[in-house]
């Protein structure tokens, strides 16, 4: 698909969670300030850090960004100076992190088509620690699409989970046709019917499948809290009435959330299900104080035991319809399954600076659940934060305008990776002649420092180690005297004192 076909649709996402939002910020993302390097073509957007109070956790920053920002979209890393790590290939990406696959450290993240409808269709890719691209999760089957044009791949892109049993959980949505008259639609309308697939990553199989419409006893359109309106009519415009956007396998069954039903509910191993958690009427549970939640994301289990579990979740609280205007929260609760109540045990908000995040977003648990760091991302609002455990935000980042500028999700790892490529390298002359070289290893975690190596001829540009520097950030540069006796030289990146990789041999 042509980069102004992606930009627009990217475009067309954030407007349609816009036109009726009150807090639209004016500024554009061509105003925001973006890296650029010698060495590679990249243009990340900075990120704007502000601290206060304890220090952050360790770790990596691992966004997405995308929107009305062409050249600074694809899978990034950063460190917590606001340093770029990493950035892959340009395209739209969703749920950059690391997850663990056979016992390792994987990084994974989805990349495809996000469509104005709210979803899309892609593929997960999954990257060893030298960025070497070991699996890639695709969906196929007779899947429906708005535009009635086959995609190569089905998956969604809003869960893309690795299970303990070495599966992934995907999201896909199926437009179909429904009687939508008791939710005041059209008799012959087109709804999406939400999927979700447990695949074996190593054989491609399907372990399992789930989809809405095969429970719509239990869950009727009718309980769907997103408003008609002129949807539904016609394919290219199907209702969304579910909105399936996360799933976890938890003690062999499933925790899904679904953002159009204000709700997260357990299901059985065999798909039937157990019980519904509504943030509005708590359905199954009683809801205590501070437990309400609406048009959320990223439900998570921690601490399950046999009387329940803790929930962590990004409560957006915000939409475009309705008006309704919230500042949006994390949560952790309590959910006790053997009397069937909720209690909170967290709220994560800044009062002094809310965020208003009508889309998109998660709630990351750092550690213990209750007084360990906890990382959020406003997804269609370009913030992380980071709070501390009596709930003060330490750490904010911003990298691009309210409401220009996403990331699906945001997370903070620990990440260690040596890239299959060999650093890269540029030289440059001063108008004085000065020789001045720049050298960058898109994706190494773990190296401190370069040596620069030069000698008469490409065989012997190894020859003299001529200078070393101290790494700095993304790209390093050193400059040479012009006197410099050497026709040839080479970059090495180095670890306490000892060389890791070299560049290839450039020519001065
Ligand atoms: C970055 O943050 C500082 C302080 O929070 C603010 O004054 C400044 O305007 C921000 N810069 C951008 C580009 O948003
Ligand atoms: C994106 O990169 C192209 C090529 O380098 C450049 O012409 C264009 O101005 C850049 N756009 C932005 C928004 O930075
Ligand atoms: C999608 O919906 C169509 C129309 O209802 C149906 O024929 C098809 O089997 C569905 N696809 C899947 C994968 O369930
Ligand atoms: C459509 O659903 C309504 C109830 O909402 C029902 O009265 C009507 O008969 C249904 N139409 C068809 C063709 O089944
Ligand atoms: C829905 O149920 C039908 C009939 O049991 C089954 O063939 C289909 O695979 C189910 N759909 C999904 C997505 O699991
Ligand atoms: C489908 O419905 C939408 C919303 O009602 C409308 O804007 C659009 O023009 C319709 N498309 C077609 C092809 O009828
Ligand atoms: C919050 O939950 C309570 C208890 O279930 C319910 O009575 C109330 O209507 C909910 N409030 C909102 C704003 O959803
Ligand atoms: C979390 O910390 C609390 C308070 O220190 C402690 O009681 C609890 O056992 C910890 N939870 C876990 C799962 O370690
Ligand atoms: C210099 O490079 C050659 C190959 O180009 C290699 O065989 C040799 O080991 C290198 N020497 C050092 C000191 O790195
Ligand atoms: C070279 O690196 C220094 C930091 O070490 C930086 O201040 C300077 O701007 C860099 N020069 C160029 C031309 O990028
Ligand atoms: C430069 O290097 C060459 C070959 O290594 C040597 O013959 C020559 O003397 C050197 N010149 C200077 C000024 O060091």
């Amino acid at each position: 698909m042509s980069a102004m076909k992606m930009a627009r649709l990217c475009r067309s996402l954030y407007l349609s969670a816009l036109l009726a939002t009150p807090f639209i910020d004016h500024a554009v993302a061509a105003d925001w300030p973006y890296w650029t390097f010698t060495t590679v073509p990249f243009q990340p957007p900075k990120l704007n850090i502000t601290t206060a109070g304890e220090a952050p956790d360790p770790g990596l920053i691992f966004l997405g960004p995308r929107g009305d920002q062409p050249n600074g979209t694809a899978a990034m890393i950063y460190d917590q100076a606001g340093n770029l790590v990493y950035q892959g290939p340009h395209e739209v990406t969703a749920n950059v992190n690391v997850q663990t696959l056979f016992g390792k450290p994987v990084l994974t993240f989805w990349s495809g088509n996000m469509l104005d409808t709210g979803f899309g269709y892609g593929k997960v890719h999954i990257l060893d620690d030298t960025y070497k691209e070991i699996y890639t999760v695709t969906l196929d089957g007779n899947f429906i699409t708005p535009s009635g044009t086959a995609e190569e791949s089905y998956n969604d892109l809003h869960e893309s989970k690795i299970t303990e049993r070495n599966t992934m959980l995907v999201t896909a949505y199926n437009v179909t046709q429904a009687n939508l008259t008791a939710v005041g639609g059209p008799e012959d309308g087109w709804m999406l019917d939400g999927h979700f697939y447990e695949i074996d990553i190593f054989t491609k199989q399907i372990f399992f499948s789930w989809s809405t419409a095969n429970y719509s006893d239990q869950i009727p359109i009718t309980l769907s809290r997103n408003p008609i309106a002129d949807r539904g009519r016609n394919q290219s415009h199907p209702w969304d009435p579910y909105h399936i956007n996360s799933i976890e396998l938890v003690d062999d069954g499933y925790l899904v959330s679904f953002r159009h039903l204000f709700s997260v509910l357990y299901l059985n191993r065999d798909g039937s299900i157990k019980w519904r958690l509504s943030g509005d009427d708590g359905t199954d549970f009683d809801l205590g104080p501070g437990c309400n939640f609406s048009w959320q994301h990223h439900a998570r289990a921690h601490d399950v035991s046999s009387s329940g579990m803790t929930l962590s979740l990004f409560n957006n609280d915000n939409a475009n319809v309705h008006h309704q205007v919230s500042p949006t929260t994390g949560l952790v609760l309590q959910v006790d399954t053997s009397d069937m109540t909720v209690r909170n045990l967290r709220t994560l908000a800044d009062e002094s600076s809310p965020i208003y995040s009508v889309s998109q977003g998660n709630t990351q648990l750092l550690g213990n659940t209750t007084t360990g760091h906890v990382f959020m991302d406003y997804g269609a609002i370009g913030v992380v934060r980071e709070y501390d455990s009596a709930g003060n935000t330490i750490m904010s980042a911003q990298f691009g305008p309210y409401n220009s500028v996403a990331s699906y999700r945001g997370f903070k790892y620990d990440w260690h990776a040596t890239p299959f490529w060999d650093p890269a390298v540029a030289v440059q002359r001063s108008p004085s002649g000065d020789i001045n070289i720049f050298m960058s290893w898109n994706g190494a975690t773990d190296y401190d420092s370069w040596a620069i190596y030069g000698g008469p001829s490409e065989a012997l540009a190894n020859a003299t180690m001529l200078k070393t520097v101290a790494r700095t950030g993304f790209e390093t540069n050193v400059t040479l005297p012009a006197a410099v006796n050497v026709s040839y030289v080479q970059a090495v990146a180095r670890q306490a004192g000892s060389n890791l990789r070299a560049s290839t041999v450039i020519a001065l």
